[in-house]
């Protein structure tokens, strides 16, 4: 039996929940760390243009179509089809990007799980149970495990309760509180040895990194993965929208808190990075290539906390509290994909579909534990450098192609009733129709040179 839809309490519920899905590890763990194996200043420039030239386009697309479709992916690109071959394609194409929003989960989990072992590890030391602040953050089977179940765990929990008020509330308070603790960290840092050549790292681009394609590439992935585009997510979060919300509007201000908070962490992170290479850690190898890996700021910021005294395990436990917080907000978002698919098109009730599913989603994070070093990286590419821009072309060809220029009209126009005279209108359908495909494609390409 179909019960009735979930739907946000209002504009404020909207942009907490999908800004909550979009600030999460991609902000201060990946983006940090992409820029800082990819020429600091040019990365970010290609990320902030890539962010608002392709990554917006491609969120309003999601948000066109959840919110017109009021359904999961599947069901949504199914119903724009006109033929049966076009609604095929639909099913297929929101079939795997519910996929590849599993595959993601699969190793964001496992990340997660580092974040909580980093936090409770300062908890650990105070009690004095050394052994235990050693394994939370080793690099055991075990511990990677555990950790990882813990996170998928409380993941599994919301989502079988449907994304409650609570989650919505406590993220608007806790992420000012992420902010304040990031600003706080960025001016400490900015007064250790070291932190000007991160900051001039950071901000002062070499242009002539901006023609390497893996570069473009990279930075093109990491836009769609912090917007949480291609996989369903924000195309179900539209669905919860209220008829009366303006889309372009939220859509703008979802990606500029988004790209303002990647920024606001770099501005910690490469800093960090060279205040510790002052103090002799090695950050960087002999060819240029990032040391730590995906561990970049695992190395980097509890270094710099233990510079701190012991204040520095208090701003540790807030530090890693939030990030898991933040992440916790981003997984649940994930998991809604596929689990809003189950329960819209089959019998299974909600707290099964988030059981059966993130159970399954956690046996893939078992085997990314088992095989990591074969599979981390290469997951973290297939979904993330081409699945999700892939998906947003797929995206865009639905609004642009498949869709009536007047259905479209008509969805933007609620909320937004002089749609029809703004600057909106005039460039995006046709530049989702049209540009937005070309330029994704021609970035991929790039890479197959
Ligand atoms: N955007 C989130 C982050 O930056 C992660 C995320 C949430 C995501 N939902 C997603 C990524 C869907 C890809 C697809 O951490």
């Amino acid at each position: 039996m179909q019960q009735p839809r979930g739907e946000f309490s209002g504009k404020v519920g909207f942009l907490m929940a999908a800004t909550g899905s979009a600030v999460g590890l991609g902000n201060i763990w990946s983006f940090p760390t992409q820029a800082a194996s990819n020429g600091g200043g040019a990365f970010l420039l290609a990320y902030l243009i890539l962010a608002f030239l392709l990554a917006y386009p491609a969120l309003m697309a999601e948000l066109v179509i959840g919110r017109h479709a009021r359904a999961n992916i599947v069901t949504a690109l199914d119903g724009l089809g006109k033929s049966p071959l076009t609604r095929r394609i639909g099913r297929a194409v929101g079939y795997y990007g519910v996929l590849v929003a599993a595959l993601i989960l699969s190793f964001y989990a496992i990340v997660a799980g580092w974040m909580l072992g980093e936090l409770g590890k300062p908890l650990a030391q105070q009690l004095g149970l050394d052994g235990l602040s050693a394994w939370l953050t080793g690099s055991s089977i075990s511990r990677n495990l555990i950790l990882c179940a813990l996170f998928s765990l409380s993941t599994i929990a919301i989502i079988a309760r449907g994304v409650e008020k609570g989650i919505e509330v406590w993220s608007t308070r806790l992420m000012p509180m992420l902010l304040l603790i990031l600003l706080g960290l960025i001016v400490y840092v900015m007064r250790q040895p070291g932190a000007t050549e991160g900051l001039a790292v950071y901000l002062i681009p070499d242009f002539r990194q901006l023609t390497d394609p893996g570069l473009l590439l990279s930075a093109m992935g990491q836009a769609f993965f912090s917007l949480s585009l291609g996989v369903g997510t924000m195309l179900i979060y539209g669905s919860y929208l209220r008829k009366a919300d303006n889309l372009p509007r939220m859509g703008a201000a979802v990606t500029l808190l988004d790209g303002s908070i990647a920024f606001i962490a770099g501005l910690l992170i490469l800093p960090a990075m060279y205040v510790a290479q002052a103090q002799g850690i090695a950050i960087y190898g002999d060819n240029g290539e990032l040391l730590a890996g995906p561990g970049l700021i695992f190395q980097v910021l509890p270094a710099l906390f233990s510079t701190m005294g012991s204040a520095g395990a208090w701003l540790a436990m807030a530090f890693f509290t939030l990030m898991s917080i933040a992440a916790l907000t981003s997984s649940i978002s994930m998991l809604e994909a596929p689990v809003s698919v189950a329960v819209e098109r089959t019998t299974l009730t909600r707290p099964r579909a988030a059981l059966l599913l993130g159970g399954i989603i956690f046996a893939g994070s078992s085997v990314l534990v088992f095989y990591q070093a074969q599979l981390f990286e290469a997951v973290i590419a297939l979904t993330t450098v081409y699945s999700q821009p892939l998906m947003g072309i797929a995206l865009c060809v639905f609004v642009g192609w498949i869709m009536h220029r007047d259905q479209l009209l008509q969805e933007l126009a609620s909320g937004h009733e002089d749609i029809e005279g703004s600057l909106f209108w005039k460039i995006w359908p046709f530049y989702v129709r049209v540009i937005c495909p070309l330029l994704i494609l021609l970035a991929l390409m790039q890479s197959l040179r």
